[in-house]
């Protein structure tokens, strides 16, 4: 069974409460927090205050997603801040391996994303390390994108390197997934859906996201 992992970037910011609220009704597996700083990628969102700030509100886990530039600068800041699983760009941080650690020193897992361009070799070597990898079915920094086709042959060539390595890590894609493709992405071999705007942009955020509960 697919996890889900909405991505509260489009949901109303003013009563992020509330939308979380909803979520968790909707039976959501993890929150995921976009975390996007202006230079990594072209927009801008919010970091561990806010994420701080909405922990006591659910027991949910958060999935953060750090979208900023040389990462390690600001690990201990996330932890502190209650995160559960982090994420980090392999294109962001010179010492992959090194970060990775550092993460998992708090007792916190860790997942590596890609962007759509980059090659799964370049994660080769830090395999036996992380619990997750993220396959960015868009280019980072906005939601509402639409999904890049050829990312599916990636999630299935990552599920073939997992399965053969016999490795014990979490595929997760994000961006662009909406109700009328989820199914045949999932089919490609995933753990767990990021979704935002088909969530937010819905009527009624509970039934949605139950929605992709019961694909
Ligand atoms: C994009 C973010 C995504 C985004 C997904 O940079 O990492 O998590 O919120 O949004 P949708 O589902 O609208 O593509
Ligand atoms: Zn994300």
């Amino acid at each position: 069974m697919v996890k889900i992992s909405p991505s509260i970037l489009s949901a109303d910011l003013a009563n992020l409460k509330e939308e979380v609220l909803k979520l968790e009704k909707g039976g959501a597996d993890y929150i995921h927090l976009d975390v996007m700083d202006g230079i990594f990628v072209p927009n801008i969102t919010f970091g561990a205050p806010l994420i701080k700030k909405l922990r006591p509100i659910t027991q949910i886990p958060f999935d953060v997603h750090l979208m900023i530039d040389r990462p390690e600068r600001y690990i201990k800041d996330f932890v502190e801040a209650g995160a559960d699983l982090i994420t980090i760009h392999a294109e962001s941080t010179l010492h992959l391996h090194r970060t990775i650690e550092e993460v998992k020193s708090y007792g916190v897992r860790v997942g590596v994303a890609l962007n759509p361009a980059t090659p799964l070799g370049n994660i080769e070597y830090v395999l036996d390390y992380i619990d997750l990898v993220l396959i960015m079915t868009v280019n980072p920094g906005f939601g509402g994108q639409k999904f890049i086709t050829s990312m599916k042959d990636k999630i299935k060539r990552m599920r073939k390197i997992i399965d053969e390595r016999n490795l014990n890590i979490l595929i997760q894609a994000d961006g662009g997934i909406k109700l009328d493709n989820a199914k045949e992405i999932i089919d490609c071999g995933l753990d767990i859906i990021v979704v935002g705007s088909d969530i937010f942009k819905s009527n009624d955020v509970v039934e949605r996201t139950k929605m992709f509960k019961n694909l």
